[in-house]
């Protein structure tokens, strides 16, 4: 077995840390990890390695013998010219991937990222270019926004209305493995997204639910998003929000899927590896904000009320205790759906949005079964539910589908396992 040698720089940073440990689990790689302060790396199977961007006369020893090297951009005016004179030392046959980020084509100042780009290309050095999303990270760095998510229950950031496809920083991790071992990366300039786009209010809602506590969006001018920096930092955190304004981190794509296997993670998988769980209780629901929604085969106007007490939809004869619904669109499509399918009727059946008037808790029938956490945020109320709007045009399953549905629904109850718990 040939062993390879590989430089992980940023090794401490949120992607080089996930990186790093990736390539110390496989038995033919050497791990050097490099950081501007070797004495705080401390993992096992990485090698402690001076490696600071400020020194370069400390780069030689650094990439000595590598057969590749991860190069996490610094955010710095200079860039261009020290990531080119980095590739200079490094030896002739590495493979390069550098951190780079989504559109970067669009970045200032005066095409700074795209020179810090060229100068990975035009290194002579075989090469991959990462060019990531957001980080879902930025919602757990006390660089970021962790203190005002925690302290305030509050999201500011300079969204103007568009959408964001926050990527996990440990999916990143893992397609540089890949580009950093395997064959066929080389001369790639890989999009890495999440696996959807959430705009600032939903991503607000999300992290509410994932912290236990409220969370609102606040919109802010970019001018607030600045505050506090000068010069190259704030020109260049100008810049993204500009980006991020016109919808440029909104794309979604599935190259992290295609690189490594398996799909991007989801804001509320990254969010339950984070936190512990806050269960949504009759005493504790305050964190779970809407809109909510509720599928139905009946037709209702708007200032209706949806009360406890009267059959159920789904089993004949029973009186339904609870009143049902949802934060996620899509359950309460099946709701509607599944309602009118066995009601025998060919109705397309109605969702509405809805307002709880009580309080109200999580479905135990669906949380923490066949996933961990409450992932179609379920929730049910004894109290009544108000109808506030319909939700017109609704995407529905497909056929088959939604036949594949029905016809689990109808093993369970010949298996005697319809078990509503009400
Ligand atoms: N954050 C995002 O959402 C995002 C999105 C797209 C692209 N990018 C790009 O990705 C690159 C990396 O950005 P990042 O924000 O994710 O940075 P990061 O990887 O978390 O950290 C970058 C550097 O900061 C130092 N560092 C990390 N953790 C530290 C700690 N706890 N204490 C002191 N120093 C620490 C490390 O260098 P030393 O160990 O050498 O000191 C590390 O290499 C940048 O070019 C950025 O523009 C970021």
């Amino acid at each position: 077995m040939t062993t390879r040698r590989v430089l992980v720089t940023g090794v401490r940073g949120k992607t080089g840390a996930p990186l790093a440990e990736l390539l110390a689990a496989r038995p033919d790689v050497e791990v050097l990890g490099g950081s501007s302060d070797p004495t705080t790396v401390s993992r096992a199977g990485v090698r402690p390695t001076a490696f600071s961007w400020d020194d370069p006369a400390g780069w030689p020893a650094a990439t000595e013998g590598i057969d590749a090297g991860y190069v996490v951009r610094p955010d710095r005016a200079d860039a261009p010219e020290l990531i080119g004179a980095l590739l200079d030392v490094v030896p002739a046959g590495a493979h390069v991937v550098l951190l780079s980020e989504q559109a970067a084509d669009q970045v200032g100042p005066d095409g700074w990222a795209v020179r810090v780009e060229r100068a990975v290309r035009d290194s002579g050095r075989s090469w991959t270019v990462l060019q990531p999303s957001w980080f879902m990270q930025v919602f757990t760095d006390p660089r970021y926004y962790v203190d005002q998510l925690t302290d305030d229950g509050e999201l500011p950031f300079a969204s103007g209305g568009a959408s964001v496809a926050w990527i996990d920083a440990r999916d990143i991790a893992a397609v540089a493995e890949h580009t950093l071992l395997d064959d066929g990366h080389a001369g790639a300039v890989l999009e890495l997204t999440g696996p959807v786009s959430l705009s600032l209010p939903r991503t607000a809602q999300l992290l509410g639910l994932g912290l236990g506590r409220p969370v609102v969006h606040r919109e802010l001018s970019i001018d607030d998003a600045v505050a506090g920096t000068e010069g190259f930092e704030r020109e260049l955190t100008e810049l993204t929000f500009q980006r991020v304004e016109a919808g440029l981190f909104a794309g979604v794509t599935d190259t992290v899927e295609r690189v490594t296997g398996r799909p991007a993670r989801s804001l509320q998988a990254f969010l339950a590896d984070t936190f512990r769980r806050v269960p949504v209780t009759h005493d504790r629901h305050a964190h779970v904000a809407g809109p909510f929604f509720h599928g139905t085969r009946s037709k209702l106007r708007v200032g209706d009320e949806l009360v406890p007490g009267r059959g159920s939809n789904f089993q004949a004869g029973r009186v339904s205790n609870n009143v049902y619904f949802t934060g996620v669109l899509e359950t309460a499509v099946w709701g509607a759906e599944l309602a009118t399918a066995l009601a025998g009727t060919d109705e397309p059946g109605h969702v509405y949005v809805v307002e709880p008037l009580g309080t109200f808790e999580d479905d135990p029938n669906v949380t923490d079964k066949r996933f961990p956490g409450n992932p179609t945020e379920s929730y049910r109320t004894r109290s009544p539910l108000r109808v506030v709007g319909e939700v017109p045009d609704w995407p529905g399953h497909d056929p088959e589908v939604l036949q594949g549905m029905l016809d689990g629904l109808a093993q369970l109850r010949e298996q005697g396992r319809d078990v509503i718990e009400d």
